[in-house]
Parts: C-alpha cells; structure tokens; sequence
C-alpha cells in the first residue's frame, strides 16, 4: 500500500490551484503568475494524472482567436508530452466585472446571454480535450441584498440556462456530465444553491436532470456548519457524485482552500474510507478523478506551492492507508456488531408485510419491550475511539 501517488490513484488538480498568486481582499499577489504549460509538468512528475481548468486559467479574458488557438495548442503539447489528462471543465463566470451580478442569474438579460455564449464556446474545447464532465460554480449567483433578487426568477433563469446547455452537449453529442458545486457564501453575501441538498433537489427540477449531478467541496459545507460526510454520501445515494472538490477547512469561517485533511482531520479519514469502500452496506464508492480544490497558502512561496500540492496526495493515499487498516481490522468488525451498525440494512417490514401485518404484530408495539430497549448502549463511543486510533496509526 504505497503513499507514492501513482496515475492509478486518479488525482487531479485544477490549473488554478497551483496557479493562484495569492491575491487576497486585503493583499497584493505574494507569487508570480504561472505558465499552465509549466503546471502541466510538474503536477505530472509528482504523480498526477489529471488537469482541469476555467476557460479563462488557459486563455486570458477577451483574447482574440488566433490568440486562443496559439494557449489551446500549447496546453495540448504539454498534455501529449506527459500524458496528463483532462477529466473536468470549467466556466469562469466570476472574475470579470461584468459577472458582478452574476452570470447565469444576473438581473441583466444582456449579461446572462454573454454568460451563455462563454460557456458554450468552452464546452466545446472541453469536449475536444477529452472531458467527461463540465463543473458549474455559481460563485456570483447570489445577492447581498434580498430586495435586489427575485429568487425564484433566479432560479427559473438558472434552470433555463442548464437545460439549454445539456440540449446543446447533447444536440452536439459532447459526451459531457454537468456537476453543479454548491457553496453558502463568497464571494456573493449569499449565493444560490448553497449545498449539496439545495443542489440535489435543484437538479431534480431540470429537463435533463439524469446528466447533473454535483461536485461537493469539502470546504463548503463546513462553511455551513455541516457534515460534509453525511452530504457526500446522499450523493452517492442518489447517484449523483458525478466530481468531487476536496480540501481543508477549520469550521465556519472564510473559504480557506486548505490542503485536503488540513482542517477535520477525522471528517478527512471518513471521507476517504466512504469513498474508496462505498457505504458499509454496500453500493458504489467514488470511481471518479480525486480532484484537489485548494489554495497554496499566501505565505508560501514557489517550492511551498509544490510541497502543498504532494501533500494533497499523500495525506490521501496515508488515509486511504488507515481507512483499510480500520475495515480490516477484527475489532472494528466486532464494534460495529455490538453497535448494530449493519443491522439498519435491514428492512423494517418483513418482505410483503403492509401496515396490516405490523399491526397485527404484538411484538412490535403491545408486547414491545420499551424499557429494556430504551436502556441498552450503542457502543458508539468505542467504535469511534478504534477510528481515532486508526487515523493515528496507532493500530
Ligand atoms: C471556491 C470554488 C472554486 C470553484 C472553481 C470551479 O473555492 O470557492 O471551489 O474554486 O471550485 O472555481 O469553478
Ligand atoms: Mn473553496
Ligand atoms: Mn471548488
């Protein structure tokens, strides 16, 4: 069980992870802008196997064509010199003021339609690079004013927006997933769909619904205050984790882009274990690009950028190294018997029972055994600690 990442492991990283120059609301960039070319290398030697991107990560805003085609061609050299791959695509709908508004949901129809026209140029390079899945972050689809958005016409122009881009993937035969990346705040006061249950039941609402899915990031939800665990295993659920953002964050509190387990540790080992092994009552795990979401710290400077981006990795493979260590391991099998854990797989109703069998049932309700099944313990207390010691690699 190696912590040396390799192609296998399917580890991703967005161009502008490594690329940001660490601007900041209060700061000048602390780093020198980065050639993606350059990106492309390293991320490869260090064990990558994948790049994505914003449309305007590889192309500057506004560039004229021939422009455009001379950045495209260079990326593609560099993917065809390392082999990297590009599994996800992405739309810089935020950094331009125009978006100040937002894009899709801006009160400006003019600027909506613009935003439109961005995203289907750029769907198309993501499928002429091989992507199977285009992400959308609605970071400026929002308001700080609640009498300046009409939520629900926000979201019927969200929707219209989506249902025409998955009409045209699908008109064009593009071959890409949409996965829609819920986040509470920031920059918007507050933004639409702001977590994975917004989102889920969002997507349930679109023409296409079965070709959206989302890309949780860990970081957004605990923003929230929520269990990141918890919403990523609904996704999976509802097959829905089509992509996934991971990184660190230290509660609620600014988006702090940490290093992935650089935050809750412990929510990082079970994140982990969910995803390689699937529920413990079986189902899927996660077979999508491990994609790393963060920002290389403002105080870091270049070799910082790539011990940060390493370490993305490892701290990955070490969990995926104790959550084995935890499944294998017989005591933990012998706690989770004693706190029933797989017990809840089992269906309430007897097969063909209805609510008249239960009824019927004396042992369910009249003869139940109220006060001795009220006073038993879960053991969850013990379970938890043979976890703690797992991720400490202390068993
Ligand atoms: C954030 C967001 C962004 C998006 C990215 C993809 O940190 O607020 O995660 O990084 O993931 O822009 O569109
Ligand atoms: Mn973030
Ligand atoms: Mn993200």
């Amino acid at each position: 069980m190696s912590t040396t990442p390799t192609r296998e492991d399917r580890f991703s990283f967005g161009l502008w992870t490594v690329g940001w120059q660490a601007r900041d609301p209060f700061g000048d960039a602390t780093r020198p802008a980065r050639d993606p070319v350059e990106s492309v290398h390293r991320l490869a030697e260090l064990g990558a196997y994948g790049v994505s991107f914003h449309d305007d990560d590889l192309i500057p805003f506004g560039s004229a064509d021939p422009v455009r085609d001379g950045h495209i061609k260079r990326f593609r050299a560099a993917l065809d010199e390392t082999g990297l791959v590009v599994p996800m695509v992405t739309t810089n709908l935020f950094t331009h003021p125009v978006f100040k508004d937002g894009a899709f949901t801006s009160n400006d129809r003019d600027i909506r339609r613009f935003a439109l026209r961005k995203t289907l140029r750029n769907l198309d390079l993501a499928a002429e690079l091989g992507a199977s899945t285009y992400v959308f972050w609605g970071g400026r689809e929002g308001s700080e004013v609640d009498a300046g958005k009409d939520v629900a016409a926000a979201l019927d122009r969200y929707r219209e927006a989506l249902d025409l881009l998955a009409q045209y993937v699908l008109d064009r035969g593009l071959g890409l997933r949409f996965a829609l990346e819920p986040k509470p705040n920031e920059p918007r006061g507050d933004i639409l769909l702001p977590t994975i249950g917004h989102a889920l039941a969002f997507i349930s609402t679109l023409e296409h619904a079965e070709m959206v899915g989302v890309n949780p990031e860990v970081g957004h939800e605990q923003m929230s205050n929520l269990n990141y665990v918890h919403g990523v295993a609904q996704a999976l659920w509802q097959g829905k984790l089509f992509h996934i953002d991971l990184n660190g964050q230290h509660g609620p509190k600014f988006d702090q882009d940490l290093v992935f387990g650089h935050g809750d540790l412990l929510g990082a080992f079970f994140l982990v274990d969910l995803l390689e092994h699937g529920p413990p009552s079986g189902g899927p795990g996660y077979q999508g690009p491990r994609h790393f979401d963060y920002k290389p710290m403002r105080t870091e400077d270049s070799a910082g950028v790539w011990a940060s981006a390493a370490a993305n990795m490892r701290t990955y493979l070490l969990l995926r190294q104790r959550a084995r260590a935890f499944r294998a391991d017989p005591e933990v099998a012998e706690a989770l018997a004693a706190s029933r854990v797989g017990e809840l797989a089992m269906p309430t109703l007897a097969p063909g029972e209805s609510h008249r069998e239960l009824l019927a049932d004396r042992g369910a309700f009249e003869e139940f055994d109220v006060e001795a099944a009220a006073t038993r313990g879960y053991g969850y207390a013990h379970l938890d600690q043979l976890a703690v010691e797992h991720a400490l690699g202390a068993r």
